[in-house]
């Protein structure tokens, strides 16, 4: 009989437990087997037999039952801690991105042009000799063309190497009055401290009827847009040359880094140049079929404002995607 309490009292598991029961309580377990004897029993010994083993069998249930409850319990707390879902638990969200230096100056030059009303104008990277320099008064051979190294395909087309060629196709799309900026990749064979084979510029062109706009518009509206971009700065128009303006001029900002004194970024000269502009050469709406217009355009290259803004002395640093770079600007 001990060894019957024992049985119970030593299965570790519901599983294990379940044997136990078979063997016990079954059909053809211990106390079935037991009760069979009865019929080979005296009838004398009979009723002791009997008593004796309805003890044992109330015993064992009991035992049983217990034992049933104990491992019960024990399963579901198992269960409960295994599937548990640890609320609390602290969840890393990672780090969170920023802009990149360049598209993010890119967006704050777009919002002060957007906010005078010029559209946001876009056109192919691959460009083909007529938009990126027949039509704005480059013919072939002219000397001018050796201003921007370019790369050709085989096929006479190229990658644009700036962004005027998007004047050319917004005019021949639209009539005038235009007022248009153009932001964009431009690529020249060029690689230094200051120059990458990409790089982005921002174009502007306005067109209006004849008379309406002159030099001292772009003059005022490039004054401003350089002063949002830079503060309060001092601003020259050096006469220069482009083949699509006409007259053209270079544009310089005293340098932010010495306030004009004289340093190394300047040249010792105390300006920075920051942009190309200029009256629209006839000849660059003759191509596109405009009569009776007058106009201003202008050209500034993205990275160089970064550049100077965020006083970044290697252009090449800025597309190396090196992240101890990239984490600066967060
Ligand atoms: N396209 C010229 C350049 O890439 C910049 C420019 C644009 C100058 C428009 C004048 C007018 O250098």
């Amino acid at each position: 009989m001990e060894n019957l309490d024992e049985k119970i009292l030593q299965a570790k598991t519901l599983e294990e437990l379940e044997k136990v029961r078979v063997e016990l309580f079954g059909k053809k377990g211990f106390l079935s087997l037991e009760f069979a004897k009865m019929k080979t029993i005296p009838a004398s010994e009979k009723k002791a037999f009997a008593e004796g083993l309805n003890n044992t069998k109330e015993r064992l249930q009991t035992l049983f039952d217990t034992r049933y409850e104990l491992l019960k319990k024990e399963e579901i707390e198992l269960i409960l801690q295994s599937e548990a879902i640890d609320v609390s638990l602290y969840e890393s969200r990672g780090e969170k991105g920023a802009l990149h230096p360049v598209m993010d100056t890119m967006d704050k030059i777009i919002d002060y042009f957007v906010a005078l009303n010029f559209s946001v104008e876009s056109g192919p990277m691959v460009e083909d000799d007529f938009h990126n320099f027949e039509a704005l008064n480059l013919p072939k051979h002219h000397p001018a063309r050796d201003m921007q190294d370019t790369f050709y395909f085989k096929d006479g087309g190229l990658l644009r190497t700036h962004t005027s060629p998007v004047q050319i196709r917004t005019m021949m799309q639209t009539k005038p009055p235009i007022r248009m900026i153009a932001p964009g990749s431009v690529f020249r064979r060029d690689y230094d401290l200051t120059h990458t084979p990409m790089f982005h510029q921002v174009e502007g062109l306005v067109v209006e009827e004849k008379g309406k706009v002159s030099f001292a518009n772009l003059k005022a509206i490039l004054v401003d847009f350089l002063h949002y971009m830079f503060g309060d700065v001092e601003v020259r128009f050096r006469p220069s040359f482009f083949p699509f303006t006409e007259p053209s001029a270079e544009v310089d900002i005293s340098c932010i880094f010495c306030g004009g004194d004289g340093c190394r970024v300047c040249s010792h000269t105390g300006w920075l140049e920051v942009l190309g502009c200029g009256i629209v050469d006839p000849n660059v709406f003759k191509a596109v079929g405009y009569e009776n217009v007058s106009g201003y355009a202008f050209g500034l290259g993205v990275e160089r404002f970064a550049m100077l803004i965020h006083r970044i002395p290697d252009l090449r640093t800025l597309f190396e995607g090196d992240i101890r770079l990239l984490e600066q600007f967060r």
